[in-house]
Formats: C-alpha cells, structure tokens, sequence
C-alpha cells in the first residue's frame, strides 16, 4: 500500500541506533509519505536536525517550545495531522514516559494528543530491555493498543551480542503500512460488545456470579473505537471502570443482558459476546436475606435464555467459549448451536488466558472451518485479531 497523502509523525530519541531513522525517513519519503519528525534534545545528539530536515525537506521539530507560541500547539496540530506516530528508536525513557503519560516535551505531548495508531520501536541495551520495569511498561503500552516492532537480536554498539537492536526500516515500514491499513476499517460500522460477568441474585446479599473482570470485552471495544466503528458496550458488573468515548449499558443478570443486547443489536453490523453470561439462575431470588440454619440449602436453579442463539438478524455473530477441555471441539459445537460466524475458544486453564488475565491464548474458528491458534498476546491484540475477521465478513451490505 503507497503511503501517498498520509502524515507519518515519526519520533526520534536519544539511542544509538538513531541514525538509522534518516534510513527510515528516506524511505518513508520515498514511498510518498509526509514525514513529520520529532526530535527529542536527546536524540540531537546522536544525529543532526539539519540531516533529517535534508532528508524530509520539513522542519524538524525538537524541545517542547520553540521561538514562537504556535509552536508551543504544534504538538496539537501534528497529534491531529498524523495518520500514524511512529517512534524508532524508542528508548527505555520515552517508553516508560507513554506508560504513565508524562508529557514534558513534544514527542511524549503529540502521543498523549493524538487518536491516531501508534508505533514504538524499541532499541535499547540488553539488560535495559529485559529489565521488568521495561518490560511491563510495554505490556501496559500493548494492552493501550500502541504497537511494538522489535527489538531484534544482534550485535549491539557496545559490540556484545543479544536482544535490543532496532527492528529492521523495511519491518518498521511494514508495520506503519498495516496500521494505516487497520485504523478506520470500522468507519461505518456499528458493533455491539458485551463484557463482564453477570449476577444472578439468590437474595438480597447473594448471588452467583463468575470470574469475568471485563478486560477481554473492553479491549474488543476499544480496538473497534479506535478503528472507527460506532460502539456499543454492554457491561455485566466488573471492577474495572469502562473505557472512554464509547456508548456504555450496565447491566446484571443475564435476563437484563438479554434485553440490552436485543435493543442494542437491531442497527447493528456485528455482535461480539465476550461476556461471561450465566447459563442457569436461581428460580426466584429470595426477598429477605435466606437465614443461616443447621440444616443444608438447596437451590434449584433454572435455564437462562441463550442470547447468542436468539439474536437473529442480518449481523455477524461472534461468540466465545469458556472451556477446560475439549476446548476447540466444544467451541466447534458451540459455532453450530448457537449458529455463529465466528467462535473465539479460551482454555481457560491455560495460564495468564481467560479470566482476569492481561492476556489471552485464543483458537479463532470461523463457521467455513478456517481455524487459528494463536499464541499467548495481550487481549487487545487478541481484539485486533478477530476484528480483523470481522472485517472480513462484513460486505458492503452491511
Ligand atoms: O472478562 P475477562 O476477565 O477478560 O475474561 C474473558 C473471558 C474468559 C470471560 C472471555 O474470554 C470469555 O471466554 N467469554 C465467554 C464466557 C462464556 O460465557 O463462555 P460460554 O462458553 O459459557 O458462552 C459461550 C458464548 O455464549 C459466549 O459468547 C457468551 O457470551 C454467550 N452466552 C452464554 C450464556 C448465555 N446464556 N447466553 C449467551 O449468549
């Protein structure tokens, strides 16, 4: 995909490998896009303004303010151009500086500013990358939807050999070109997510309920927000407060999901369920607080109406299923009854997959058999991934 007519903001910090940005920027330039550079004081150091203003025939923008006060919204202006923001190299500073949102200078203020995707590419000293501090500010990153290409292993400047070289300039091309091609795939589109885990009441004070945190949900719903998609989420009670920008109903019990869900899909291009939904509920919810006696309680507990399959309509259906075993068999079977396109199997045995995790090991499974088992990744690239097979099944009809 040419990059004509598209605004590449492209970060440079202070690391070694900096030089290789003028790679980049050449190439960038080459393949018709308008580079916008940021440099940090930093980075200045390692290579020249002037080489890069040479090379971009922009103005290269360093510090937080300039000479004038426009500068000084210069960040707002490129946050708002930029079509994708690149940093490479990014170091262990600037990554740590995006993970907790510090902006004191232009480059970290044009990435807080900007709805664009953005890309790090880190390039660092081994033992600085595989530090956990490092390491879990790139998690964070991830799971925010930044993208990470690299580093790869190589020779490193200080002449040792192992991870923490800057990825390759055609990998880093290729990553803007599939960011630009993923953001805005959804303009148009109405997609109703589901997130959470729903309360049954047994009395006023109990109920019976499920591990689900929501993440797995907020991720999905997030990456269709960030793709352009009009979005929809529909939330069973979960600790953690719900994303921004996106239309939210709280829900309960399964019955209250139900009734959410059927109003909410009736415009609607795709559902995607990825909350946890009780399938049984106590017959009828004690009025008072049920008193503790000697003698055991029995509940006697009653089908809850099974959404998915009851969802009609021209829409894409997509579901998941919670397993422990069997798992791609039992999410097969799953596809048919509850008449999916596309089913998302989690074992959710596995460790750091499934409930309250930061991360998921998925089986996509699409209802023409077209099966993928990926490896464990954050569940905003799980998101990425199935919408990009929603993408796939909706026609322009949608
Ligand atoms: O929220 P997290 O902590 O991030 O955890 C994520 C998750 C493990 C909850 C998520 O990845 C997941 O597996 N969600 C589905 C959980 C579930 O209810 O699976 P199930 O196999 O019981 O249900 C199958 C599908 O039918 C689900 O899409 C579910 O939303 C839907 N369903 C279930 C019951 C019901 N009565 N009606 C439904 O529509």
């Amino acid at each position: 995909m040419l990059l004509t007519d598209k605004t590449v903001v492209l970060g440079i910090t202070g690391s070694i490998a900096a030089y290789k940005a003028a790679d980049l920027v050449s190439k960038l330039t080459q393949a018709g896009a308008k580079v916008e550079v940021i440099m940090t004081e930093s980075a200045t150091e390692f290579i020249s303004p002037l080489t890069i203003r040479s090379l971009t025939a922009r103005p290269v923008v360093t510090g937080m303010f300039g000479q004038s006060l426009e500068s000084a919204i210069e960040h707002v202006a490129l946050a708002e151009a930029a079509d994708v923001v690149a940093i490479a190299p990014a170091t262990a500073n600037v990554i740590s500086k995006l993970a907790v949102g510090v902006a004191d200078d232009m480059l970290t203020c044009t990435v807080l500013a900007t709805r664009a995707p953005v890309i790090i590419a880190p390039a660092m000293h081994t033992d600085m990358f595989q530090n956990s501090i490092t390491q879990d500010n790139l998690v964070k990153l991830k799971a925010r939807g930044f993208i990470i290409v690299g580093p790869v292993y190589g020779r490193l400047a200080t002449g040792t050999v192992g991870i923490g070289r800057l990825a390759e300039v055609e990998e880093i091309i290729a990553t803007v070109k599939q960011a630009l091609g993923r953001s805005g795939d959804l303009v148009g589109k109405r997609i109703v997510v589901t997130a959470g885990g729903t309360q049954e009441p047994v009395d006023p004070v109990r109920y019976i309920g499920n591990r689900s945190s929501g993440k797995m949900g907020y991720a999905i719903a997030e990456a269709a927000r960030d793709r352009g998609a009009e979005v929809k989420l529909i939330i069973a009670p979960t600790s953690i407060p719900a994303p921004a920008d996106i239309e939210i109903t709280q829900v309960e019990t399964a019955l209250q999901m139900k009734e959410a869900v059927t109003q909410a899909v009736t415009q609607a291009d795709a559902l995607i369920m990825a909350a946890a939904v009780a399938d049984y509920q106590p017959r009828s919810a004690a009025k008072a607080k049920i008193k503790k006696e000697t003698a055991d309680l029995s509940l006697e507990l009653i089908r809850t109406p099974d959404i998915l399959a009851e969802v009609g309509g021209n829409l894409v259906k997509v579901g998941f299923a919670a397993e422990s075993e069997n798992v791609v068999e039992n999410a097969r079977s799953k596809l048919e009854q509850k008449q999916l396109d596309i089913i998302i199997a989690n074992d959710i045995t596995d460790v750091d997959s499934g409930f309250g995790t930061d991360t998921n090991k998925v089986t996509i499974i699409n209802r023409d058999g077209k099966t993928e088992s990926l490896p464990l990744m954050t569940k905003r690239e799980v998101a990425d991934k199935i919408l990009d097979r929603v993408v796939g099944l909706l026609s322009p009809k949608h």
